[in-house]
């Protein structure tokens, strides 16, 4: 029997992980007997420290990733968004967990329907205003891209073989159950879920039953596992420091603030960072085993 460890959101650069950090990270994976790390996009914002994250894991377990949307800022070819050459990227391709079991990758992308807005030129315009992925330069329109991506997605499911049983590991949001609707003064904030993820992905999904766990990120928030149509969803993005719930504790504890706003914490963390790297370095482990999910197969 074997584990599969799925990690997405690392976002080594961001977070600062040091080297001590990822060394605690691959050396809890090895003591856990994981036989294969999947590092499932947003692991850095350039691709190139992205492919090194993967590298460093790989010294002592096999590690496949695909991208996010951070890595795909840094990236300039249209082919290497979806065909990157590189022997680990694992997108639109599968790996042989065991004879009975596949795991297969895929970028995704978004197609704006997870959104309460109809107008693209509107949800285009706010993403030009406020999202990071206006960086990123792609041939196509959202949707369009999207589309693509789903199409290719159902040829390759197509061409596995009905009796392999499928893992899926995606960057993007694939069905609606984990798109937050809020209310209130933060009902704007519905018109960005038109950037989580694709409705379309998920309906492509429903047409393969050989389909048996799907495991994605991007979110930030952590929505466990949820069982939809008999396939089994993971949703545990490792996030941002100023997210994690170690912060969270430690804000608490130390009656830092009432209430948790993430956007509000970068600041008020410098202002203790001794005392917060100190918490950091005990209970970052907690932190890194809540932000990944484990698959036996
Ligand atoms: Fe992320
Ligand atoms: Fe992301």
């Amino acid at each position: 029997m074997g584990k599969l460890a799925v990690i997405t959101d690392l976002h080594v650069d961001i977070n600062h992980l040091n080297e001590p950090e990822l060394l605690l990270l691959r050396d809890y994976l090895e003591e856990q007997e994981i036989t294969h790390l999947h590092l499932a996009g947003d692991i850095a914002n350039q691709a190139d420290r992205a492919i090194q994250t993967a590298a460093f894991f790989e010294q002592r377990l096999p590690t496949t990733f695909h991208w996010g949307n951070h890595e795909m800022a840094s990236l300039t070819n249209e082919e290497d968004f979806e065909d990157y050459r590189e022997p680990r990227f694992l997108n639109f391709d599968t790996v042989e967990l065991s004879s009975s079991k596949v795991l297969l990758g895929v970028n995704g992308w978004y197609d704006y329907r997870f959104s309460d807005m109809k107008d693209q030129k509107e949800i285009l315009r706010l993403k030009n205003l406020f999202w990071y992925d206006r960086m990123i330069q792609r041939e196509g329109t959202d949707p369009q891209i999207s589309q693509r991506i789903c199409s290719r997605l159902a040829e390759v499911l197509s061409r596995i073989p009905t009796e392999k049983k499928i893992i899926l590991a995606t960057h993007f949001v694939p069905k609606e159950e984990f798109i937050i609707h809020h209310t209130g003064k933060y009902t704007r904030w519905n018109h960005l879920n038109a950037f989580l993820g694709s409705k379309e992905f998920g309906e492509t999904l429903s047409g393969f039953s050989n389909i048996e766990q799907v495991v994605f990120g991007h979110t930030h928030r952590r929505f466990g596992e949820q069982w939809i149509d008999d396939v089994l969803y993971h949703c545990r993005p490792f996030g941002y420091y100023f997210e994690w719930q170690l912060t969270r504790e430690f804000v608490f504890e130390n009656q830092l603030v009432d209430i948790f706003n993430p956007t509000k914490m970068r600041g008020l963390l410098r202002k203790h960072q001794t005392a917060f790297d100190n918490y950091r370095a005990v209970h970052l482990l907690e932190e890194f085993q809540r932000g990944m999910t484990v698959i036996e197969y």
